[in-house]
């Protein structure tokens, strides 16, 4: 990001202000261990804590996903916010007050415009409804049996069939080109090396999507008619993700007596809304999030699953079982019948049908039995078998002991089979999950690390044996920053193997030539990306390794020369080369000669 930065006085003054125990505390349930605090890791789903908070550096680290960082990464990362809007909300909740000129806003400033951008986009979709052009889309509303006052609520609009009506639009507005591709709200092509931009929703009955704060983020499209695709919706943009969008939770969020009523379509709970179903929400374009769930457990303590009535929504109920399981929100299924989806229940028999079907609805236990019995024959000793077996998976799955029993009693009397037997098999698939669970949250501990790492340094899986040199120096360095008298001069930045650890190096030489601190937290500052701090992070902590001696650094420097040396191939023909280059692998080749011999 270019432009101005924000002094290292006024970073030093907002974490000596915003202690990241303090920070953490309200997302994540923390418990003392040593000298430091571990909780579960907010943001991948684990059992077992190894999310770690470190108050003598003020840093963070998960063991499981490798996500680390300092205070404000912290703040980034769960708030989804950058750089700059995770600084200000850091200053606000300590009562700070920003720089004035201190910081780049250019980031902001594109949000605000694309938010505004969206509203004026919302305004003219719902103009374009009310007005001669909009007679077709108006009467598809009213046939959907939407009334006008439930069309102003959610402020839904149709865009016109033409390829620059919006476009034409937010031009006259003072909207650039480029600006509104970026909100999604445009598309475009290349022909004869000419850009041309066209509006990507055309013809289409257009639905804003509204987030908690009461901005427009994005839109959904659908066509008037049976064409393809059914839906289009905005895509991920500055202001806009999709594994995070959820319709209607702007309403819902008030609206609810403590459950959410997740269903699969839009269309679907803007009926419901009008039937007096406030609390319920959607994902949009996309399959339910773990992130989703954990934005909902926010505002419920309940779910009400209610999934089309068909395989699809059976498979998407499935998953959504295991994802809220995880998060640890309790769910409850509902299961329709004489229809598709809520839409078509509500217009085929009334609201009061629907609820009859909430007031029937299946813990996710009782669900998941309802469904193994509709697979078998229970009358046949197979069938029976079978579903036994079935149901006895069902209750080890549940850590809660009182379901176990009371389904394993009304299971045996149903079936006429022993209960304690019942009980056995369970106790025994339940000692076999405990097992696995250990082994594959084992598993995936080095997977997801080395996932990261490769992310961030891409080069570090080709070249591990230079990258680990690399990330040894640049650790026992920001620990030790008195070892850099001794060894400045001997190691440079052309050095080094892998660009990444380069960078970090170059940041690190340079404030230690000033004599500017070198822990973590003073490193990860704005010229690093999310993933990158938390790559740094990992390789500080790789220092409660190290030996920390000079001699230590000197053989990693040895390692990180030799291997670039590897890398530096001569030329065919050494005359293709110019002086400085030439001069160069001259040098390296040389001083790598010395260390060997001498
Ligand atoms: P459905 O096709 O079940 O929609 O898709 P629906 O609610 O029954 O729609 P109507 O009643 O025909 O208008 C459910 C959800 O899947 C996503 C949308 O988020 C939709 O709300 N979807 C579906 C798309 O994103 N694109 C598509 O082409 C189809
Ligand atoms: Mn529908």
């Amino acid at each position: 990001m270019a432009g101005k930065r924000l002094s290292d006085e006024f970073l030093e003054q907002l974490r000596a202000n915003n202690d990241i125990v303090s920070v953490i505390s309200p997302y994540v349930e923390l418990r003392r261990r040593g000298k430091n605090l571990v909780g579960l890791c907010p943001f991948h789903n684990e059992k077992t804590p190894s999310f770690t908070v470190y108050p003598d550096s003020q840093s963070f680290y998960c063991f499981g996903c490798g996500a680390g960082g300092e205070v404000i990464s912290f703040v980034r990362r769960i708030e989804n916010l950058d750089y700059y809007e995770a600084v200000k909300s850091l200053a606000d909740r300590s009562g700070i007050s920003m720089p004035d000129d201190g910081y780049d806003d250019s980031l902001i400033v594109k949000r605000k415009r694309m938010l505004e951008m969206n509203k004026e986009a919302a305004k003219f979709f719902y103009k374009t409804l009310m007005s001669d052009r909009g007679k077709e889309a108006l009467n598809y509303y009213l046939n959907r049996g939407y009334t006008i006052s439930t069309i102003k609520h959610f402020g839904l609009g149709y865009a016109p069939d033409s390829w620059h009506g919006l476009l034409n639009h937010l031009k006259s507005l003072g909207y650039s080109y480029e600006e509104i591709y970026e909100a999604d709200l445009a598309k475009k092509s290349t022909k004869n090396g000419k850009i041309n931009y066209y509006d990507n929703f055309r013809n289409r009955v257009m639905v804003p999507i509204i987030n908690v704060r009461g901005q427009i983020i994005a839109f959904g499209g659908r066509v008037l008619d049976d064409s393809k695709p059914k839906y289009v919706n905005t895509s991920d943009t500055l202001v806009y993700k999709k594994s995070l969008g959820v319709f209607a939770l702007n309403f819902a969020k008030n609206e609810n007596d403590g459950s959410l009523l997740l269903v699969e379509g839009y269309m679907d709970v803007i009926a419901l809304h009008q039937a007096g179903f406030t609390n319920a929400v959607a994902a949009l374009g996309t399959a339910f999030t773990p992130e989703m769930a954990k934005l909902l457990s926010r505002y419920a303590s309940e779910i009400l699953l209610c999934f089309d009535n068909d395989e699809a929504g059976k498979k998407a109920t499935a998953r959504a079982l295991e994802t809220f399981g995880s998060v640890g929100i309790k769910v409850k299924v509902i299961r329709m019948s004489g229809g598709k989806d809520p839409d078509e229940i509500i217009k085929k028999y009334g609201p009061e049908k629907f609820r009859s079907f909430i007031t029937g609805a299946a813990n996710d236990i009782e669900y998941k039995i309802i469904e193994q019995r509709n697979r078998f024959d229970i009358d046949s000793s197979d069938g029976k078998l079978g579903f036994l077996k079935a149901v006895t998976g069902i209750l080890a799955e549940t850590d809660d002991i009182i379901a176990r029993d009371v389904y394993a009693s009304k299971i045996s009397s149903e079936l006429n089979v022993n209960k304690d037997t019942l009980m056995l098999q369970i106790n025994s698939y339940v000692r076999q999950r405990r097992r696995n669970d250990k082994k594959s949250e084992i598993r995936a501990v080095p997977k997801i690390t080395a996932a990261v790492g490769d992310k961030v340094n891409p080069q570090k899986t080709k070249h591990l044996k230079a990258a680990k040199a690399e990330e040894m120096l640049i650790s026992s360095l920001m620990r030790n920053p008195d070892f850099w008298d001794k060894l400045r001069g001997e190691i440079t930045p052309d050095d080094f193997v892998t660009d990444f650890n380069r960078r970090v190096f170059v940041k690190l030489s340079q404030r230690l030539d000033a004599g500017l601190s070198t822990d973590f937290g003073s490193m990860a500052d704005q010229d690093f990306g999310i993933e990158e701090i938390n790559s740094l992070k990992a390789i500080e902590m790789l220092s409660d390794k190290l030996r920390h001696s000079v001699k230590e650094c000197r053989d990693c420097i040895e390692v990180i020369k030799a291997e670039k040396l590897k890398l530096t191939q001569l030329p065919v023909d050494p005359s293709d080369m110019s002086d400085e280059e030439f001069m160069r692998l001259f040098k390296t080749t040389k001083a790598a000669e010395r260390k060997k011999h001498g």
